[in-house]
């Protein structure tokens, strides 16, 4: 590989960014992460030990590797704590105007050839990389919670997104472990394009009553082998989370399947958000 990545920073340390600083710090590499303030880095060091002890439990890790993991893993709450790392990672809230600002910040704070990866799931990677002073540096790298366990990593290049840093990014995602896959700028890329229309249609079927969320989950997991069902599963991903995805990907394709279900949208304002807020199509301890 042309790049040498063995520091690498990833702002945001939610679900997804933890996660992401997980499979990071698990293949050997120095990790930077940046929270907006204590509490968020707090947050994210939770999801870090919840997660290293499922492993633990799973027999994927020994204690002395879950030490020596977390021990890669530095927390800042300023992005100037980015300025030494070979690759940025983006996994904030999905709001085109915060990674702008994470981005223009980071010109500044990085070297001209770092490589910008946004995990974003639902906004556009050519939008973002315009509003940096490098677009041709720019990708999306994006991981399925959960990230330490779900093996794909959809590689997204813009019109502009120089050929050799894809091939570095793919190179990289496979020395994570991952299985890569390449594509254009779309809303949803592959796998959710794909997944939410099929999520968004087990929620308008629960919403006019034709069968009970556990019926709805437990016919796609015995009758498709699917590991979870989809009510389950969108409360793995996040009722927000989901909305936001489908509402891009319907105002771009104007695909009536990506139109948002009601219920989606009630349950949100109701605040139950899925596994996060403690309920959401299920209740949680
Ligand atoms: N590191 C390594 N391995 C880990 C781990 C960690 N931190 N945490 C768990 N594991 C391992 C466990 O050891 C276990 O391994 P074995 O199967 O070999 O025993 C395996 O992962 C499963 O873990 P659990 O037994 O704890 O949990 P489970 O069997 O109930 O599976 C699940 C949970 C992995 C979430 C599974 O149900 C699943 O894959 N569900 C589907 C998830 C999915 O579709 N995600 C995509 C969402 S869409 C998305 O993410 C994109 C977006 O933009 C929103």
């Amino acid at each position: 590989m042309a790049r040498e990545i063995s520091t690498v920073g990833v702002v945001g340390l939610g679900t997804m960014g933890a996660g992401i600083a997980e499979v990071l710090a698990r293949s050997g590499l120095d990790v930077v992460a940046v929270e907006l303030d204590d509490a968020g880095l707090e947050r994210g060091l939770g999801h870090l030990r919840h997660s290293t002890e499922r492993a633990l439990t799973g027999g994927k890790l020994d204690e002395a590797g879950r030490a020596e993991l977390l021990g890669r893993i530095r927390g800042g709450t300023s992005l100037s704590a980015l300025s030494e790392v070979d690759l940025v990672i983006e996994a904030i809230p999905e709001s085109l105007q915060a990674k702008a600002a994470v981005f223009a910040e980071l010109d500044e704070v990085t070297r001209p050839d770092v490589v910008f990866a946004s995990n974003t799931s639902a906004l556009s990677i050519t939008e973002i990389g315009v509003h940096t002073a490098r677009p041709g540096k720019v990708v999306g790298m994006h991981f399925f919670n959960p990230a330490p366990v779900l093996e794909l990593v959809e590689v997204v290049r813009t019109v502009v997104t120089e050929a050799e840093v894809v091939d570095d990014v793919v190179a990289f995602a496979r020395r994570l472990g991952k299985a890569p896959v390449v594509m254009g700028d779309r809303a949803g890329f592959i796998a959710n394009a794909l997944l939410f229309g099929y999520l968004n249609h087990a929620v308008r079927m629960y919403e006019q009553r034709y069968a009970t969320r556990e019926d709805l989950d437990a016919a796609m997991r015995y009758g498709c082998g699917y590991p979870m069902g989809p009510l389950a599963l969108l409360d793995l991903i996040g009722l927000d989370t989901a909305y936001e995805i489908l509402d891009t990907m319907y105002h771009q394709s104007r695909n009536r399947l990506h139109s948002p279900a009601p219920l989606l949208k009630q349950m949100i304002t109701a605040g139950q958000l899925g596994r996060k807020s403690g309920r959401g199509f299920y209740a949680y301890a």
